[in-house]
């Protein structure tokens, strides 16, 4: 393979990555959820520990293997994500949000199960925090790197993500091809920066990918003035 990383050029960073889909309860059996495997969120967390950065994972749940040498506090709810996210942020000097985050929550939980009495049902739900458009926000000494799933217009709704949350880096995946985003092994991802740039990458494997994103990482924090 050709995975070898450079070696150890994240020694001493700390860097904190998101990973896997969230799940917002309907009521003590149920909840809604999306199609993310973690699998993106996991293969960044274990190149980085690869290449010496200390790494913190906040997973929402998966099926994956936590990769050795990693930190890995597991959540369920966006809100929990939210909660561990906000907590380390200040200790960290990168974050990459690969998370799934649900957008909505149902507005209430039940206490109980909920019994099949009508012929329909509505679930009312409610916004959830946008974590990353925050840390944007609260961004000090911090890089911070958002991924996008698109459907549509990939670029301009990546480039306006990018912008809104006041990113350094963002990740863009077009989850309509084949080889793209959820579930797959492999990504097609177009990296947009700040200053316009933009990196269209072949298909590659996620861990391959993520060390392309590494790659960029490093050489931000070399020109980002902080
Ligand atoms: N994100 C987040 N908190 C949320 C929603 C999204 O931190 N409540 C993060 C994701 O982890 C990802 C980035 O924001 O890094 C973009 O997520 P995406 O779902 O593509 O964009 P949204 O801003 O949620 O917009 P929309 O779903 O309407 O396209
Ligand atoms: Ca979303």
């Amino acid at each position: 393979q050709v995975l070898d990383p450079p070696d150890g050029d994240l020694k001493g960073v700390r860097v904190l990555v998101t990973a896997g889909g969230t799940r917002e309860p309907i009521d003590p059996v149920r909840y809604i959820s999306n199609r993310s495997s973690g699998k993106m969120g996991y293969a960044l967390a274990e190149t980085a520990a690869n290449r010496g950065a200390g790494v913190c994972l906040v997973s929402a749940p998966t099926r994956l293997e936590p990769p050795a040498g990693v930190k890995l506090i597991n959540v369920e709810t966006a809100a929990q994500m939210h909660r561990a996210v906000t907590e380390l942020y200040p200790r960290v000097d990168v974050v990459v949000k690969a998370a799934a985050v649900a957008d909505y929550r149902p507005r209430v939980v039940a206490d109980h199960k909920i019994k099949k009495k009508e012929a329909g049902l509505v679930v009312e739900l409610e916004k959830n925090p946008d974590i990353l458009l925050e840390l944007g926000r609260q961004k000090q000494h911090q890089l911070l790197v958002g991924f996008a799933a698109e459907t549509e217009d990939l670029i301009n709704n990546a480039r306006e993500k990018l912008i809104n949350k006041n990113l350094d880096m963002l990740v863009a995946n077009d989850v309509t091809m084949s080889g793209a985003g959820f579930g797959s092994d492999t990504n097609i991802a177009k990296l947009l920066f700040p200053d316009g740039r933009i990196k269209s990458l072949p298909m590659m494997d996620k861990l391959e990918l993520s060390d392309r994103i590494w790659d960029e990482i490093v050489k931000l924090r070399k020109t980002v003035p902080k």
